[in-house]
């Protein structure tokens, strides 16, 4: 997983490109060979079990169709201790995986005697440490720390010192790995077709802070370069018009509301790249964003020693089709995956947590780990 692949290529000339390609492709399959068989996995599921979205495991059926097992090992139960900012949907169904079963998901928390595990996200219980679950821990029990947000959106951190067993956040050192997407790799290389462009640059902002670092970038950037900005308080954008609008674009503004570490979120892998743009990324350094994307698919405002100096660069690839396309070549060989529901990250807890034994641990200081 930690297997590296060489730093600031971006800047190597051509004749290396190909074979830093190559590396690239290898290094995302080893690291994205779990993740796949996940996703592949749930298609199928999804397909073969037309119950899926039913929402009782707890008095569920063997299921007919590829995803039933032949026969039921003991599962083991996961508490979620609360739904991701309130939202409640189905409870995840996994299928077996790799040779391990589904897990049984519960809310119910007069379970939490009996749950194997626990997970408990950050947002939903912060505000005080009475959110958490009280009563004698049964020895074995896991607790799984769930966050998604950077440092800079976790608050109280401290709170969650010397209680969890394991950690499942964006990071790439999390006991739990969960990322906002990742590129699956296509079983036969396909011509790319880049979709109609009509116009520039968007960006897509809720979140209007004018102390941030993105909203300073933007201010200089957008003298030099017209940008389209969608979100409240700018122009609407209607869920269901997400793809066909942002995909008119050459260029997507992929800016972080903070600079951590394998902080790359859905501005990247939803708005920009599955939305068939080329990303213009503020986030962590280049070398980080090549961990999880090949060095052309994307710009880094740190290519630019000024955003006029970016703003000409979009001017000119403006000018220059076969430029331009060449931030979509990756495309023949590999897909972007963002993440749209949080099953996919039950899921891979569900088995991840089967995968390893129970061993006794616990993260001492969350609060210095994640900052
Ligand atoms: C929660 O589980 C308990 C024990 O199995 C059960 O008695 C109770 O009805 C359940 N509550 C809900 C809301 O499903
Ligand atoms: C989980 O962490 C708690 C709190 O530190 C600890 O008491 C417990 O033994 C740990 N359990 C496992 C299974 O590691």
């Amino acid at each position: 997983m930690e297997a590296s692949w060489p730093e600031g290529s971006a800047k190597s000339k051509r004749q290396t490109r190909r074979a830093g390609c190559w590396k690239f492709l290898s290094l995302v399959l080893l690291q994205v060979l779990i993740s796949m068989m996940v996703v592949v996995y749930i298609r199928n599921c999804v397909k073969a079990d037309p119950s899926a979205s039913e929402p009782s495991p707890l008095l569920e059926q063997p299921r007919k169709g590829s995803c039933a097992p032949a026969r039921r090992p003991p599962e083991i139960t996961i508490l979620l201790w609360t739904w991701p900012f309130k939202k409640s949907s189905p409870l995840p169904k996994c299928g077996r995986v790799l040779g391990f079963p589904d897990c049984r998901f519960t809310l119910n928390r007069s379970w939490y005697p009996r749950a194997d595990v626990v997970i408990i996200h950050h947002r939903d219980v912060y505000h005080s440490p009475m959110l958490l679950p009280k009563g004698p821990r049964p020895p074995s029990q896991r607790w799984v720390w769930l966050n998604l947000e950077s440092p800079y959106n976790s608050y109280n951190l401290h709170f969650m010192d010397n209680l969890f067993n394991l950690t499942m956040t964006y990071r790439r050192d999390s006991d739990i790995f969960s990322p906002y997407g990742w590129l699956e790799v296509l079983q036969k290389p396909r011509q790319v077709i880049v979709p109609p462009k009509s116009k520039l640059v968007a960006w897509v902002i809720s979140n209007w802070k004018p102390n941030l670092r993105r909203t300073k970038y933007y201010q200089v950037l957008r003298q030099h370069v017209h940008v389209d900005v969608y979100g409240h308080g700018h122009m609407p954008l209607p869920k269901e018009q997400h793809y066909a609008t942002l995909s008119q674009y050459k260029f997507y503004l992929a800016f972080e509301n903070s600079i951590h570490e394998d902080y790359i979120t859905e501005k990247l892998w939803k708005n920009a790249l599955a939305a068939e743009t080329v990303p213009v990324v503020l986030g962590p350094p280049r070398s980080n964003y090549e961990r999880y994307l090949p060095p052309d698919a994307f710009i880094h405002v740190d290519d630019f020693p000024t955003p006029q100096q970016l703003a000409d660069f979009l001017h000119r690839l403006d000018r220059d089709p076969i430029q331009y396309q060449r931030y979509f070549q990756w495309r023949s060989q590999l897909k972007p995956f963002a993440f749209l529901s949080w099953h996919i990250h039950y899921c891979k807890a569900c088995w991840a947590l089967q995968s390893r034994p129970t061993q006794y641990q616990t993260v001492r200081k969350l609060s210095m780990w994640f900052r």
